[in-house]
């Protein structure tokens, strides 16, 4: 059975600070409408589709929910017991994970895409943002590249690739929710 990936993770990257805008006196702070709603998706299940058009660079949602640990994770979403991988986990960093199965909200919705319109970045508290990388026009799924970590042994076996399919449908669908693997140049170490 599948054993040796986790979800999905970005480097961080820093917003560029903004300045808030003063409060005004005895105002509560509107509350943001969302830029999608969720509905049945042909890449998978249910997915999320923008509902006014998005700017490059917006920021569209935080992805929240639960903190837990890598072994908490584990205990919640045993992969061994899922024909197919499923789950709402999102690796902050070596041992947090953010579940969005509890106490999430609909940014879980947003499916992996091999050619994405969006990106997660993990700020400086390690809360998770997704970000549009381009013009979203209304109507278009929201999708960003989960790049699930290979962990464990390189060698990845058929049923492990086909654990974690891909079926994004972009021409350039590599076919996998996992990272690219790296290619090992067996001349890079001798020439050093
Ligand atoms: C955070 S959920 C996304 C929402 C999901 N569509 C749902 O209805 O629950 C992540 C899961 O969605 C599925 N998924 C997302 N993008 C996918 C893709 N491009 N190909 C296959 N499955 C995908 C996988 O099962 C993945 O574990
Ligand atoms: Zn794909």
């Amino acid at each position: 059975m599948p054993a040796p990936t986790k979800q999905s993770t970005r480097t961080a990257k820093r917003p560029a600070a903004k300045k808030a805008a003063p409060k005004a006196a005895n105002k509560k702070p509107a509350k943001k409408s969302l830029a999608f709603e969720t509905r049945r998706s042909e890449i998978q299940g249910t997915g999320a589709f923008a509902i006014k058009p998005i700017r490059a660079g917006q920021r569209i949602v935080e992805y929240v929910g639960e903190q837990i640990s890598s072994d908490e994770a584990d205990r919640r979403y045993d992969e061994s017991k899922m024909k197919r991988h499923h789950t709402f986990l999102f690796t902050v960093e070596e041992d947090l994970v953010v579940d969005g199965g509890s106490n999430g909200n609909e940014a879980i919705y947003i499916n992996h895409s091999c050619d994405p319109n969006c990106e997660a970045v993990i700020d400086e508290k390690n809360r998770i943002w997704i970000y549009a990388l381009r013009p979203i026009k209304v109507g278009e799924e929201l999708a960003y590249d989960y790049q699930f970590e290979r962990t464990g042994s390189a060698r990845l076996d058929a049923q492990l690739e086909r654990f974690y399919a891909c079926r994004c449908g972009s021409e350039r669908c590599r076919g996998s929710l996992l990272k690219k693997k790296k290619i090992r140049r067996r001349d890079a170490v001798a020439k050093k």
